[in-house]
Order: structure tokens, then C-alpha cells, then sequence
């Protein structure tokens, strides 16, 4: 009854088995481990802003074991960026995953760092990027946790200075930046913070470009569809 399917949940497991039966296209809209069509607007963003993505310097502040700093290190890895994972190394990526990026990056004449220094992993950063501390699916229970462990790695004013003026701000969204939607406001109170992983002033600065980045998700997803779907019925 469908064209083609897009899954937006947990495993990948669970993607890889409906693609197996669907018998239509399967796109990966987000699982626990990868977020390959954020990729795409990700990559866009960056090079309509740069001109190019071979050797630009992106550093991932924030939980980089789950779906976006995987897929961001796979992405940069293939594509020749140099990729830093700046955070407590409770949050780098698994190992396996770090060796096989490891060996794209070679391929690519790009490298993975992985630190928990944050002047010297944000140092000439070209882009610096976030995501929400807590993913869809975790439980609600690690965000003391969480709170604790990256607030060393929250992308402040400091943070984009270090990187340098040329630097810019990306993030996937949903942000913690403010107060001023609901579950900011509920979270807000909840742990008497008015920001978490982005400050409201490096979020609305001239260096945040997450609106592009996020206008790009609705001009990539349509060409995956375009490029994936087959020809119609005469
Ligand atoms: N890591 C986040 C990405 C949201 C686009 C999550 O899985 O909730």
C-alpha cells in the first residue's frame, strides 16, 4: 500500500529487519545508533558555507557513543574532514567504530581525534557542533547524570572564540538554549538551568547557521526520496 517507508525509532536492527521484508524503499530517519539523512543536510549546510568539506576541522561537543556522533564521525571520515570528538570519555564512540573510521580517514587524508580537552579539541574549529545531551529512547533518569559529566563540553561563547571568527555553530535540534518552549521551561525548572548543551547566545549568534541546516533537511530528504523511489506507473 506504500511508496517507500521512512523508520524513526530505536534499533537499527529493527530498520535493517523492515528493509528486509518491506519490499519498498526503507530510509533510515534516525535509529540509536545513526542519523544518516541529518548527514546530508549536515554535509550541504557546510559546504554551501565554506565552498568545500575536504579538510575543514568538525568537532563534536556532547554524547558522542550515540546516533549523531557515529554518523557525523562515519560522514567526516568518508568525506575528508578531520572530526574531533571533544568530550568526557565516557561519551567517545566505541572502539570498532573508531578503527573502521579510522581507515576512511586515512583513505580520505583526513583524521579522528577523540579528547576531553576542550581548548585544544576546539582550537580552529570549522564547525562545532551539538546535540541534546538526553536521546529519544534513554531513560529519563540519566539527565543528573548527563548534566554533570557535559557541562564541561556545553558550546559557549569561550568555545567559538577558541574556534576562531571563520567558525560555525551547528546543531541537529531539537536545543536546550532557553526557556521559552514548554519542555525548556520544564526542564529548566527541573534542574534550575536556563540552558544546556548550546548557550541562547551562541544559538541566536551570527556564527549559528542550525536554521539553514535545518532548511536543508526538507531539500535532502526530498532528493533521497527522488533518487530511491522507482520510476512511476505509466
Ligand atoms: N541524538 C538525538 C538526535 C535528535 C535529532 C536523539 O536521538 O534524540
Amino acid at each position: 500500500m506504500y511508496e517507500g517507508i521512512e523508520y524513526r525509532g530505536f534499533g537499527q536492527d529493527i530498520v535493517e529487519e523492515l528493509a528486509k521484508h518491506a519490499g519498498v524503499p526503507v530510509w533510515n530517519g534516525l535509529t540509536n545508533e545513526y542519523h544518516p539523512t541529518q548527514m546530508l543536510a549536515d554535509m550541504l549546510t557546510v559546504r554551501e558555507h565554506f565552498g568545500k568539506l575536504k579538510g575543514l576541522k568538525l568537532v563534536y561537543m556532547g554524547d558522542a557513543r550515540y546516533n549523531m556522533g557515529n554518523s557525523l564521525m562515519i560522514v567526516c571520515s568518508k568525506l575528508g574532514l578531520d572530526f574531533v570528538a571533544c568530550t568526557n570519555k565516557k561519551y567517545f564512540p566505541n572502539d570498532e567504530l573508531v578503527a573502521q573510521c579510522q581507515q576512511w580517514a586515512k583513505e580520505a587524508g583526513s583524521t579522528i581525534t577523540l579528547t576531553e580537552d576542550v581548548e585544544a579539541g576546539t582550537k580552529d574549529a570549522d564547525i562545532v557542533y551539538t546535540d541534546v545531551w538526553v536521546s529519544m529512547g534513554e531513560p529519563d533518569e540519566v539527565w543528573t547524570e548527563r548534566i554533570h559529566d557535559l557541562t564541561p563540553y556545553k558550546v559557549t561563547r569561550h568555545v567559538m572564540e577558541n574556534a576562531g571568527e571563520k567558525a560555525i555553530f551547528l546543531h541537529c535540534l531539537p536545543a536546550f538554549h532557553d526557556l521559552k518552549t514548554k519542555i525548556g521551561k520544564e526542564m529548566g525548572e527541573r534542574f534550575n538551568l536556563t540552558d544546556m548543551e548550546v548557550t541562547d547566545e551562541v544559538f541566536e549568534s551570527p556564527q549559528s547557521k542550525v536554521f539553514d541546516e535545518a532548511e536543508n533537511r526538507m531539500h535532502t530528504i526530498k532528493a533521497v526520496i527522488v533518487a530511491t523511489l522507482g520510476e512511476p506507473e505509466k
